[in-house]
C-alpha cells in the first residue's frame, strides 16, 4: 500500500459485466474534471464481450477479465483472481456499474465503506435478489408505479442494501415499455448521479490518506 498511499487522488476501479454506459459517464465526468479526487485506473470484467471493455481501451484504461467459468464456477476462486488484480492495481475504491454477480460478505468486508453501486429503481422498491438490469423495469411498469428512478449506495452484505448517498427520481410515462424506461432512467438519473457519488466518496476517500 505504501506506493499507492502517496498518491494523491483514490484510485479507482469500475466493475462491469454489459454495455457500459455508466462506464461511459464515469469517464466523461472524469475528463470534464467532475470526478477530480479519484482516477479510474482499471476496468475489470466478468463477461469477456462486454462492450464495456471497448470504452475502457477507447480511454486508454487498463482493464481485465475475470471470469466465474475460468475459475471452475467457483465464487471463491473468482473473488480471489478478482482481488489479486484490484490489489496490482493499488485498487482504494471500488464502483460496481452493470456488475451483474453479487460479492461475498468475505470480500465486501475486505473494501468496507469502498464500495458503490447503481441501481435502477428507488431502494427500498424493486431491488435486491433477482432485480437487475431491464427486470428492475419490467416489475415498476408491473407494479403500475408512476415515479421511479435510480440510486447509488454503499455495498453491504444484504444486495441492494447499503448506505444510499444519492438517489433521483424519474417520472413513467403512459406507453412506456421497458426499454424505454431504463433508457429514461439512465439518461435522466443514473449517469449524472453515479458520477457525482463516486466523486463524493472519492473525495472522502482521499482525504483520510492525508
Ligand atoms: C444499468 O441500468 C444499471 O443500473 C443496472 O444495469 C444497467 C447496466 O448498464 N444495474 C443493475 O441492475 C444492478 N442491480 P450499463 O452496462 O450500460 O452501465
Amino acid at each position: 500500500m505504501a506506493k499507492e498511499k502517496k498518491d494523491k487522488l483514490t484510485r479507482i476501479a469500475v466493475l462491469v459485466s454489459g454495455g457500459g454506459t455508466n462506464l461511459q459517464a464515469l469517464i466523461d465526468a472524469q475528463k470534464a474534471g467532475i470526478i477530480k479526487s479519484g482516477r479510474i485506473v482499471l476496468v475489470v470484467s466478468n463477461n469477456p464481450n462486454a462492450y464495456a471493455l471497448e470504452r475502457a481501451a477507447g480511454a486508454g484504461i487498463p482493464s481485465a477479465i475475470v471470469t466465474r467459468k475460468e475459475c471452475g464456477g467457483s465464487r471463491e476462486a473468482f473473488e480471489e483472481k478478482l482481488t489479486a488484480s484490484l490489489e496490482e492495481a493499488g485498487i482504494e475504491m471500488i464502483v460496481l456499474a452493470g456488475f451483474m454477480s453479487i460479492l461475498s460478505e468475505r470480500f465486501i468486508s475486505r473494501y468496507r465503506d469502498r464500495i458503490i453501486n447503481v441501481h435502477p429503481s428507488l431502494i427500498p422498491s424493486f431491488c435486491g435478489e433477482g432485480f437487475y438490469g431491464l427486470r428492475v423495469h419490467e416489475a415498476a411498469l408491473g407494479y403500475g408505479v408512476k415515479v421511479t428512478g435510480a440510486t447509488v449506495h454503499f455495498v453491504n452484505e444484504i444486495p441492494d442494501g447499503g448506505r444510499i448517498i444519492l438517489q433521483k427520481a424519474v417520472a413513467i410515462r403512459k406507453g412506456d415499455t421497458p426499454e424505454v424506461l431504463q433508457r429514461r432512467v439512465m439518461e435522466q438519473a443514473e449517469w449524472k448521479i453515479l458520477p457525482r457519488a463516486c466523486e463524493m466518496v472519492a473525495a472522502s476517500l482521499k482525504k483520510q490518506k492525508r
